[in-house]
């Protein structure tokens, strides 16, 4: 049988729970998922790439099929570059849908054989957005369980005026490596 890897691009700014729901969703259906994060020079991110990069990997440590990635250009060019046969994209409500058709038929238009799978994260989930934790955090208020806890502190450490600016926390057993490179090192 061929294996299928799917991506799953997003801007990520800052992982939700939502977006952690959709992977593990993901890791089931495909055999190789790479989360890959726009690195788009346009917009002024709250987390640079590599702040999101080290949140997602520490993120999907656990799984062994999820990968975590940066890309610019197009999503599909970006798909043929990893071998992916599908994009992976979460659909949360009916006002994604718009958006999310319009994406994923150009997409079929640039590249008719990447099909486009969506998935519906948890209910619970349904009204978040990275955007919103972004604002609610900004101005005060908590993303407690929107968010994992690394994020959350991260997302502490950018906006409290008494933690140190810039500060950025990756969790004891994530400091230097993921489980995934200590489990190579330890076969290797
Ligand atoms: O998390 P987001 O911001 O909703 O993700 C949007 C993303 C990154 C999937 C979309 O902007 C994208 O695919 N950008 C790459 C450029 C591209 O391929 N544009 C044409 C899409 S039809």
């Amino acid at each position: 049988m061929q294996k299928v890897t799917a991506i799953y691009p997003g801007s990520f700014d800052p992982p939700t729970n939502g977006h952690l729901d959709l992977i593990n969703r993901g890791s089931k259906i495909f055999d190789e998922l790479v989360v890959a994060i726009l690195r788009n020079p346009d917009k002024a991110p709250l987390f640079n790439v590599s702040e999101r990069v080290g949140m997602l990997k520490a993120l999907t440590d656990e799984y062994n099929n999820v990968r975590v990635d940066t890309f610019d250009g197009l999503t599909v060019d970006y798909a043929v570059r990893v071998g992916a046969s599908c994009v992976l994209r979460g659909i949360r409500a009916l006002s994604d849908y718009e958006y999310e058709l319009q994406m994923a038929l150009m997409n079929r238009k640039l590249r008719p054989e990447l099909e486009t799978v969506f998935m519906m994260p948890a209910e619970k989930y349904s009204y978040l957005s990275s955007r919103l934790v972004r604002e609610v955090a900004q101005l005060g208020g908590t993303v407690k369980g929107l968010v994992p806890e690394l994020v959350e502190q991260n997302l502490r450490g950018k906006l409290d005026p008494a933690y140190k600016l810039g500060e950025f926390t990756e969790p004891e057993n994530h400091k230097s490596e993921g489980r995934k490179s200590r489990a190579r090192k330890r076969k290797s």
